[in-house]
């Protein structure tokens, strides 16, 4: 069952047709900086927390993308944004997939970001709830030793972005971070909507991704209607954060090309 949505925190910073940004997990808002500063100068940037991370209360229960794309609705109504172009990275791109389904005819355009649109293996749904069990035993410390060494390209050796990493998934609260687990291992299937997908697309992930390789972009990328593909060099698994210069480089690029940089005639 679908509890009611719920009022998340955010940033708004910056005018200009919106951009939303969704960050992956155990993270937060946080993890988009560079890009809030690289394109506040020519767009609206909205970037939450989604429900349980960051800012947020965190409730007991999983927490499903479907509950996390009907708070991301609730604020966009708040904030009178119109159609927005969405950017999902990984499990932020489970809640695009979310969106896409639930409120179609509130996007512009979609950008997935190291992300799959398939659901988790019976296995893969276990570890997650293991991995729950554990956390509610040891703490959040348990799941940023497990990711940790798979967020940035193996052979990233920057202390600083490291540390930087760890800080931000470190602070997130354990009821939060169990919810979101229970909440992906319990994701449907979104393999079927990629084919209705009428919007411009844009599919990013990092070359050196091992948590969700890049072999899961291009089948994204390969099922969506005229879809970019970008894989970038020297980037993991947080490909904006790793990469930010390149990275908004490609994005502004493509709202360029694809017609998405000025506003929307149709809010
Ligand atoms: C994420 O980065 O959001 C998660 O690793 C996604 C996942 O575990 O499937």
């Amino acid at each position: 069952m679908t509890s009611k949505s719920i009022s998340l925190r955010y940033t708004d910073a910056g005018q200009g047709p919106p951009l939303v940004f969704l960050h992956g997990f155990p993270l937060n808002r946080k993890v988009w900086h560079r890009q809030i500063e690289a394109l506040r100068s020519s767009y609206r940037v909205i970037a939450p927390d989604l429900r349980g991370l960051g800012d947020n209360e965190a409730q007991p229960g999983p927490t499903t993308m479907a509950q996390c794309a009907a708070d991301l609705h609730t604020l966009l109504q708040q904030l009178a944004t119109g159609r927005v172009v969405l950017i999902g990275h990984s499990m932020g791109g489970y809640v695009a997939l979310a969106f896409v389904r639930q409120f179609p005819e509130m996007l512009r355009g979609l950008v997935l970001v190291s992300t799959k649109a398939g659901q988790d293996s019976a296995e893969a749904a276990a570890g997650r709830r293991a991995m729950a069990k554990k956390v509610e035993a040891e703490g959040v410390q348990a799941v940023v030793d497990a990711m940790a060494p798979k967020m940035l390209a193996a052979d990233k050796q920057d202390a600083r972005m490291i540390a930087d990493v760890l800080g931000l998934m470190a602070t997130s609260r354990p009821a939060g971070v169990i919810g979101a687990l229970l909440g992906m291992a319990e994701r449907p299937d979104s393999t079927a909507l990629l084919v209705q997908l009428a919007v411009p697309t844009l599919v990013v992930t990092g070359a050196d991704d091992t948590l969700i390789p890049p072999s899961e972009s291009e089948a994204l990328a390969g099922a969506i209607r005229n879809a970019q593909l970008k894989v970038l060099p020297h980037a993991g698994h947080l490909v904006a954060f790793e990469q930010p210069d390149e990275f908004n480089h490609v994005l502004k690029e493509w709202l360029r090309r694809a017609d998405l940089a000025s506003s929307d005639e149709s809010n």
